[in-house]
């Protein structure tokens, strides 16, 4: 049978280490083998999409390819026992948009083990408001629950909030009773944390401590971490007994300088989330509890919409840190 020709965001490297994207259209014969070819309706745009579509070597390592870790749609044609043509289904993570093609094109062919149903009456859209950034606040949710870091122990604080890790935590946190406390860089951006959820918000500076002092004073017994760096060390030092912090991203560092102190005086725990390779038995609950007690009463509020032609304008945006909320990208037509 004839490949099915579509339309995707292809990244070429026209010389050394020189990239440059634009979009192609492409055949489904091109696509890698996988029992289910799926029709991409939306996807997600994240912090590592945009470095992919830089040439991102340590990312992606051959190109001309198409990023998007990211990827909800409809089942095309079916090899597989547990899947069905017509059947809606998403995929976050494994190999997708890193070194197989990804959801920045109309079509998917992947292993059926990488594919999630859809939850119950979520729409293929609503699923990639959550997608990667979604799905990993929820895992770092997931190990808050499972270490007994609960909304009536104490403040939880998010770092990074406005980016797409960070709203969808802030705001699933707060559907789930957490008090929130938000740190961002975007001092203007103070009534959009509100109006997801946050009780406060802080200045990023205010969790920057340069003192080198083992321990701070205890702010919060709970922390999801999307920045890294000094900002993680401080969240660290600034924990409360038995506290827990997700480390999750490294935007401001991927460098972490501190003492043991505040794990063998506290008892702090630091928790190390991969979204990517979430066995799929975890990968299950998490999107049940996102289909059901996580889920946010008004995901609209985080969503900004790019179809394929404006993309460009976006990735540009969250590699300088600039995003607000989370973009997604339309892929229907
Ligand atoms: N471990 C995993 O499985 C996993 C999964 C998804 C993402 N990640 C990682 O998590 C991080 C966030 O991803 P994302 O897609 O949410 O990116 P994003 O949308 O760009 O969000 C990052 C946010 O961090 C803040 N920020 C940016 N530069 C900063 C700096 N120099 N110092 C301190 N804060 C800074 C900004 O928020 P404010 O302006 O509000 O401070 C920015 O919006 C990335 O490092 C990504 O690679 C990891």
């Amino acid at each position: 049978m004839q490949g099915k020709i579509f339309k995707a965001l292809v990244v070429e490297e026209f010389s050394e280490n020189q990239f440059k994207s634009g979009i192609k259209e492409r055949s489904t014969d091109e696509l890698p083998e996988g029992e289910l070819l799926i029709r991409v309706h939306y996807s997600a745009l994240n912090y590592k999409d945009a470095l992919s579509a830089r040439g991102h070597k340590g990312i992606t390592r051959k190109y001309p390819h198409t990023p998007g870790v990211d990827a909800a749609g409809v089942v095309e044609e079916s090899r597989s026992h547990e899947f069905s043509a017509r059947e809606k289904v998403l995929v976050t993570g494994y190999d997708l948009g890193m070194n197989t093609s990804g959801g920045f094109g109309q079509y998917i062919r992947v292993p059926e083990g990488w594919v999630v149903k859809m939850p119950d009456g979520m729409t293929l859209r609503e699923s990639m408001i959550y997608g990667t950034a979604g799905f990993t606040a929820g895992i770092a949710m997931y190990e808050f629950e499972r270490n007994e870091i609960t909304p009536d122990k104490g403040k939880v604080l998010v770092t990074g909030a406005t980016g797409g890790v960070g709203c969808l935590a802030v705001a699933m946190l707060t559907k789930a009773g957490y008090y929130v406390v938000a740190s961002t860089g975007k001092p203007d951006k103070e009534d959009f944390l509100k109006k997801i959820g946050a009780k406060e918000v802080i200045c990023r500076e205010d969790v920057n401590d340069k003192s080198e002092k083992p321990l701070l004073l205890k702010r919060w017994l709970g922390a999801i971490d999307n920045v890294g760096g000094n900002t993680l060390s401080t969240v660290i030092r600034s924990l409360e007994h038995r506290g827990v912090v997700a480390s999750i991203g490294l935007v401001q560092s991927d460098k972490l300088a501190m003492t043991v102190y505040p794990f063998i005086l506290r008892g702090v725990r630091l928790i190390g989330i991969d979204s990517a390779e979430t066995p799929m038995e975890y990968r299950l609950k998490i999107w049940d509890n996102i289909g059901n007690k996580w889920r946010i009463d008004e995901p609209g509020q985080l969503v900004k919409e790019c179809k394929l032609e404006t993309l460009e304008n976006e990735i540009e945006l969250i590699l300088k840190g600039g995003q607000t909320g989370k973009v997604i990208v339309n892929l229907i037509d």
